[in-house]
């Protein structure tokens, strides 16, 4: 063998060599990445996935307990959880529940919070929230009342 063939030859054995740290180092990564961090992995994923900081947390049950939820006047049905963790935070759940909203009304005042009142991004969590929100504080569809019933004369 030449000289210059020997050099080819070991150029090209350490160049495979650094390919193959290279390759070891972004698997470990990959694998590290994989357990300490799937969430930006996730992220990385699913592009259209919406970022959301909103508490999914399990409720405090020693806080609410059956008798406290119907104290201030929130009902049992679904989404009672995410409005117990995402609502309750701030201010008292009886503001929520004094209020009477239609759907669009209920989307408003989120917006508003989040705009002026630091309120986080709900998410996929704004949706199942707003369905609670609407169907058990919702405004009344009629009046307590009847209209009156009036005879109405013609004047002459
Ligand atoms: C980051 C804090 C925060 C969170 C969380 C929060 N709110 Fe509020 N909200 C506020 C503040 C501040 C006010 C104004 C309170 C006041 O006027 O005393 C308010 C007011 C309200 C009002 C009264 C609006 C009006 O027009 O008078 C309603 C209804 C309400 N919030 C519902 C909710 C609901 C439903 C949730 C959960 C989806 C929620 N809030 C979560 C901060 C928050």
């Amino acid at each position: 063998m030449r000289e210059q063939d020997i050099r080819k030859l070991i150029t090209a054995i350490s160049a495979l060599g650094l390919l193959m740290v290279v390759m070891v180092v972004a698997a470990i990564s990959f694998v590290l990445l994989v357990q300490y961090q799937p969430e930006t992995l996730s992220r990385w994923f699913s592009k259209t996935k919406k970022e959301t900081t909103a508490e999914v947390a399990p409720v405090d049950e020693d806080e609410w307990t059956a008798e406290r939820i119907e104290e201030v006047g929130l009902v049992q049905g679904e989404g009672l959880q995410l409005v117990l963790t995402n609502c309750t935070n701030c201010h008292s759940a009886k503001l929520v529940t004094q209020n009477r909203f239609t759907r669009e009304g209920w989307i408003q005042v989120i917006q508003w919070m989040q705009d002026t009142q630091g309120f986080w991004d709900l998410g996929p969590y704004e949706e199942p929230i707003v369905d609670y929100l609407s169907t058990h504080f919702a405004p009344e569809a009629r009046g307590r009342r009847m209209p009156l019933e009036v005879e109405w004369y013609s004047l002459e």
